[in-house]
């Protein structure tokens, strides 16, 4: 396809847009050949909007990252006035944007967390707490969970459990996985205390001295929205100070307001020694990741060389445009709205799994949530295989796509993510065509 390079350029087609991305660019995590993108031309509030006019309510806030809703002018001002004034300062610099948000960040963290290394993304966030845990502790070896996933750099790739990391495994990371209280549909959830009994065998096998730092998703996101369950983390934060290893939780997909909480971990009221965030922490308007951490870690690096650094390490417009979101997030309580409207959603999910018998689970916390199908009710026999899709999962998918609906259909699961600023009619309105989509889903159930 030709395109004329004179100005103004003419404007592209969705069919255009698509072809040329499919042809120029490639896709992540995908065969190539399977990619079926949608184009989108803008967007505002909950819904975005293809070229060609079609409307699409952001069910999954695009990576469960746009948490304040599209093109929010609180955000897209001080992004810009950020742009006009300096759009990009070294490293080495000190500036407004770089400062005020670390003072704001050290407000909103819990507990004693009042230092904050900025990166480019999650997996950096999460590159660097490795570095950082190794460093304080003298240790090199990591833990981390199956059900997890923490991010694509080689680090980061390490310390995820899920299959991404198969076809990625560098082998020698120093990262050992350990099981999940969740073991899916048919054997769901073990308690607390068999969880850490397991945990803490582990601990002891490996030796704890070998072990610098436990690595966790606060709530597992894309590996099925995990609430852990009461006690576990109270537990693996004793653990973790029983045998001197660092607690690191991902909040990249669970923080700035999704459960209903600015960070998970206060649902429980544990503190972490150091919390990875990203996302929502510029409601994803500018690519932006922290890693917060206690000041017995920050303290290390007083004397200590901190050996790590990145080009784009306190962007100037990054950290504009996080001030800009923690601003809407305050001014209009979308914390609090998330926390309200997951009362919605785990009504509406009760409602969907009364009604329809391919809904074996549901969970939310917050606006965090997920519907997980089944064949049958009575074995518990998930829709698709685990790290596979079957016909009738991708029927549900076609369906909710057609209606105008933009979600993750994962393996067996509908996820349920929308922005923090969703109001119940929205919501309704989601719900109403998942209702519809689950029609398919039911004709499989045996
Ligand atoms: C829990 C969690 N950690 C880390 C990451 C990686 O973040 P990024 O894609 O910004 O590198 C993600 C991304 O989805 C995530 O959900």
């Amino acid at each position: 396809m030709a395109l004329e390079t004179t100005s103004p350029p003419r404007v592209l087609s969705s069919e255009e847009i698509v072809e040329l991305c499919r042809r120029y660019t490639l896709y992540e995590w995908s065969a190539q050949s399977a990619v079926d993108p949608i184009a989108v031309d803008h967007a505002r509030g909950v819904y975005f909007y293809s070229p060609d006019g079609k409307r699409y309510l952001d069910f999954n806030s695009q990576l469960m990252s746009v948490n304040a809703g599209h093109s929010d002018p609180r955000i897209v001002d001080t992004i810009k006035r950020q742009a006009e004034k300096l759009a990009y300062a070294n490293p080495f610099m000190a500036h407004e944007p770089r400062a005020r948000l670390g003072e704001k960040l050290a407000e909103l963290m819990p507990g004693d967390l009042d230092k904050v290394f900025f990166t480019l993304g999650g997996a950096e966030a999460n590159e660097n707490a490795i570095r950082l845990a190794r460093a304080v502790t003298g240790r090199h070896k990591i833990m981390a969970r199956y059900r997890s996933y923490h991010g694509a750099t080689a680090g980061a790739m390490a310390l995820t459990g899920d299959p991404r990391r198969w076809p990625n495994d560098i082998g020698d990371s120093g990262v050992l996985h350990v099981l999940d209280p969740y073991h899916g549909p048919q054997r769901e959830v073990d308690s607390a205390e068999a969880s850490l009994r397991y945990l803490e065998e582990t601990i002891q096998l490996e030796g704890p001295n070998t072990i610098a730092a436990f690595f966790l998703e606060t709530v597992t996101g894309t590996n099925g929205i995990l609430i852990p369950p009461d006690g576990y983390l109270q537990g693996v934060r004793e653990l973790c100070d029983r045998y001197g290893i660092l607690m690191v939780c991902d909040e990249i997909m669970s923080g700035f307001g999704r459960t209903g909480e600015w960070f998970a971990v206060n649902h429980w009221k544990v503190v972490p020694d150091i919390m990875t965030m990203a996302k929502g922490l510029t409601s994803s308007a500018v690519p932006l990741g922290a890693v917060g951490m206690r000041p017995k870690i920050a303290q290390h690096f007083e004397k200590n060389v901190f050996y790590g650094g990145l080009t784009y390490n306190s962007h100037p417009l990054a950290c504009a445009a996080a001030l800009g979101a923690i601003r809407a997030y305050e001014e209009d309580d979308m914390i609090g709205n998330a926390r309200r409207m997951g009362e919605v959603m785990r009504r509406h999910h009760e409602r969907l799994k009364a009604r329809h018998p391919s809904v074996g689970l549901t969970r939310n916390i917050g606006l965090f949530g997920i519907l997980e199908l089944v064949k049958s009710r009575k074995t518990m026999e998930p829709l698709a295989p685990f790290n596979g899709t079957s016909e009738p999962m991708k029927a549900v998918a076609a369906s909710l796509r057609e209606q105008g609906l933009y979600t993750f259909v994962r393996w067996h699961t509908i996820m349920t993510n929308p922005p923090l600023c969703i109001n119940e009619d929205q919501l309704a309105e989601g719900f109403t065509i998942i209702d519809k989509a689950l029609e398919v889903a039911d004709s499989a159930v045996s």
